[in-house]
């Protein structure tokens, strides 16, 4: 069965070889499907069994979100509300939300992790990342893999996302456990593990040891760095040969220096820092380096509940110094990148037939129309 989006005023490819700037864009344009892959991309009026009549308006790749914690249960609007008056964000709420999610039918995890992956897809993400990390013993971090691999084919064991109060003062035994035995009951569920390398949460040789265990076990490795201060994270990500360090808010010299000489993408959470009123990292600075970065959203319901990547786009836009085309590509082949899914991100002979339809006629709009519902429809 083939499928093609037809009468497409302007087309994102990200292919500057098939078209025009860094997202080359072609003009009256179609993009034929076909089971699900890309096998045409053309001027306006190509054939196949089925069409969509894009009127003119504007399509990009589908949005790909390489970092969200959507497996949880009940929400934290108190502590949200707190910080606005004021409390600084320490992760220390994910204990919170562990309890909540522990005690919650595996039925509620399963229907409320459903509505964020719908909410994520009205909003243009075709492919999202899902972590777990609110279980922090075996049998919840096995139950909430569980749910994420029914939503996505990328899924992340986090099992060192926090301390577990049970645990609290023998972090070194906590991590005993995450390499040994929750490891070995996760792995089977999982493709990526991650850490949360912060004062607070877990130190570099403990991080260290959590993502050699993980290599071991087969999984690929990413990590939770330099969110709340500057910190060895991202050094120990590029050493490691992490596919992506996340926050990456407060970086040094030597930070960028690492970044940009290594394949580990710099993935950049904006509506994080939105939301803990923490200073916007400074992307131009990083893409000046010549890394490689991204931007997710990282769904979660302490430091950033939403799962719109077009507010991250803005938030790109306007406050971390970086072009409406790099904030495009950030969320479309950034998030590809990040995922190691070279299919994805792209509109071009060959890639996933995942598309979005702007209620707009350019993808200027995503930044310059903020908060407004821009998605008019999604494909594959
Ligand atoms: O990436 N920092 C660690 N994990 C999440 C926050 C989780 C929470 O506060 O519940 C993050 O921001």
């Amino acid at each position: 069965m083939s499928l093609v989006v037809d009468n497409i005023g302007l087309l994102v490819t990200n292919d500057p070889g098939l078209g025009r700037g860094p997202l080359g864009t072609i003009e009256d344009a179609s993009v034929v499907v076909e089971d699900g892959v890309v096998v045409s991309v053309g001027r306006r009026g190509q054939a196949a069994d089925e069409r969509i009549d894009a009127a003119g308006r504007c399509v990009l790749p589908g949005f790909v979100d390489s970092h969200s914690h959507l497996v949880f249960a009940g929400d934290r609007a108190e502590e949200f509300t707190a910080r606005m008056a004021g409390t600084p964000y320490d992760g220390g709420g994910i204990r919170v939300t562990t309890e909540k999610t522990r005690s919650s039918a595996t039925s509620e995890l399963i229907d409320l992790t459903a509505q964020r992956v719908a909410e994520a897809r009205r909003s243009g993400t075709t492919t999202i990342e899902i972590k777990s990390g609110y279980g922090l013993n075996v049998a919840d971090e096995v139950r909430s893999l569980e749910v994420a691999s029914t939503f996505s084919t990328e899924t992340t064991f986090l099992g060192a996302h926090l301390v577990p109060a049970e645990f609290e003062g023998r972090t070194d035994d906590y991590v005993d456990l995450v390499c040994g035995e929750m490891l070995e009951a996760t792995a089977p569920l999982a493709n990526w593990i991650d850490v949360f390398c912060e004062r607070g949460a877990f130190d570099a040789d403990q991080s260290a040891r959590v993502l050699d265990a993980g290599r071991a076990a087969g999984l690929g490795l990413r990590l939770h760095a330099n969110q709340l201060g500057h910190g060895p994270g991202v050094q120990l990500a590029v050493e490691k040969g992490c596919a992506s360090v996340d926050h990456c808010t407060y970086l040094s010299d030597d930070d960028v220096e690492a970044l940009a000489a290594s394949d580990t993408v710099a993935t950049f959470l904006p509506a994080t820092d939105f939301s803990t009123r923490q200073p916007y990292p400074d992307a131009r600075r990083v893409i000046d380096a010549g890394a490689q970065v991204a931007i997710a959203s990282n769904c979660n319901p302490g430091s950033s509940y939403t799962t719109s990547l077009p507010f991250c786009v803005a938030l790109a836009v306007r406050d971390m110094g970086m072009t409406i085309e790099e904030a495009v590509r950030s969320v479309t082949v950034g998030g590809a990148r990040a995922l190691r899914r070279p299919d994805l991100g792209r509109l071009t002979l060959g890639s996933a037939g995942h598309a979005v339809i702007l209620e707009a006629t350019s993808y200027h709009h995503l930044a310059y129309r903020p908060g407004v519902q821009l998605v008019a429809q999604v494909i594959g």
